[in-house]
């Protein structure tokens, strides 16, 4: 029998995707797809692929409490409330959102506004064990550091009842970088990153129109991002404040992370290898290509997959850790998936096991 899903913010780019995915999932029966504004429209006025005669449903928390997993793709604002109303209900949500990443501090700090639930914040070292950041692959700050075989947070998110998914910029960058952690100087990190223009969402924007985008690479949110916030507080401790940059480029999907960082002293290519390979060789969505070959969106597109390889300069003392997923897959649906899969109890790669589509 499958487990009885609502998706809240399915007319968005991140619940459509959860859509898409949860249509050929063989554990998991997407019974509600709820919009704000959308309510009670077509889905397929919105979105072709999905032809058909379903309707966009109205939230209904007491409906949605009823449910076995709730995905919450909304903004922040809608989703800290609901995602409360869930978890007290004893409800399992997987929330997309910045709601619970950070702890209410990092929340005041990073989103300007107070944490209505303290309790629930994942970053919060002293949170409840039921709210759990949802990044399968990090290492465990509570259960000490990784080796090979040791703790991730996937056996913390199989007991959770809320699970705070990761921003897009966080995921890539943090499975580039967290193997590395104890071979990297503090404070010496960089990230440049690159997105497509679906990591905005399906509203209108007057700077996300194909005339202005279209031919155009910008720089934005620097140097205050708010996923810098995100980033520093999930990077295994002692790694110190980052620079964070995002670029937007003129492309539906994909997220490529370029990580810089300086190598402590003594530290060889090798070790930088053996440290990736010892994370991911026995994790189904991460990659590691050989050094000197470089990941590209285009191959991660509709996957759950990351890819992420890295160069060491002997020159410079510095490492370069690429990293590319699709911001809609592992970035978001996907990976709100897989965590589902690990909160249900299911078979972790279960209804993700498609590779992405090239060309
Ligand atoms: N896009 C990405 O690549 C990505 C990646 C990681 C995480 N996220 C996060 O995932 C969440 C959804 O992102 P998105 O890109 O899918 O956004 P989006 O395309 O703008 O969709 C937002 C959804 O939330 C609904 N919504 C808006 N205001 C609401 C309210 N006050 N109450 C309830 N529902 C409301 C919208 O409904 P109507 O359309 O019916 O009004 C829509 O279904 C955000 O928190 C975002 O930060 C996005």
């Amino acid at each position: 029998m499958a487990y009885r899903a609502g998706i809240v913010g399915a007319s968005g780019y991140g619940g459509v995707e959860l859509v898409r995915l949860l249509t050929s999932h063989p554990g998991i029966d997407v019974e509600v797809v709820a919009a704000h504004g959308q309510a009670g429209e077509p889905v397929a006025n919105l979105f072709p692929n999905l032809a058909g005669d379903r309707h966009f449903d109205a939230i209904d928390p007491d409906e949605l409490a009823a449910l076995d997993v709730v995905f919450l793709a909304t903004p922040h604002g809608p989703a800290l409330d609901l995602g409360a109303v869930l978890h007290d209900a004893g409800t399992r949500v997987v929330d997309l959102s910045a709601a619970f990443r950070l702890s209410a501090d990092g929340f005041g700090t990073w989103y300007h506004d107070v944490h209505p639930r303290p309790d629930l914040a994942a970053g919060d070292d002293a949170a409840a064990t039921s709210t759990v950041y949802g990044l399968p692959e990090l290492p465990d700050p509570v259960g000490g550091a990784r080796d090979a075989g040791g703790a991730t947070l996937r056996d913390r998110i199989r007991e959770a009842t809320l699970v705070a998914n990761p921003g897009c910029y966080p995921t890539a960058t943090l499975l580039g970088l967290a193997p590395l952690a104890s071979l990297i100087e503090p404070g010496t990190i960089v990230v440049d990153a690159k997105s497509g223009t679906s990591g905005a969402g399906r509203p209108a924007k007057d700077h996300l129109h194909f005339s202005h985008v279209h031919g155009d690479l910008v720089t934005y949110g620097a140097p205050a991002h708010r996923h810098t916030g995100e980033i520093e507080r999930w990077l295994p401790a002692g790694l110190g404040a980052i620079t964070f940059t995002p670029h937007l480029v003129p492309m539906s999907r994909g997220l490529l992370a370029t990580c810089y960082g300086k190598l402590v002293d003594g530290t060889s290519a090798t070790d930088v290898q053996d440290a990736l390979h010892s994370a991911y060789d026995h994790e189904p969505f991460v990659h590691v290509l050989a050094s000197g070959t470089f990941p590209h969106t285009k191959a991660l597109a509709g996957s759950n997959g990351c890819q992420l390889s890295a160069v060491v300069d002997d020159r410079t003392g510095r490492v370069t850790v690429t990293s590319a997923i699709d911001n809609l897959g592992k970035g978001a649906a996907g990976q709100a998936i897989q965590n589902a899969n690990l909160l249900l109890g299911l078979e972790e790669t279960t209804g993700l096991t498609a590779i992405g589509m090239y060309p």
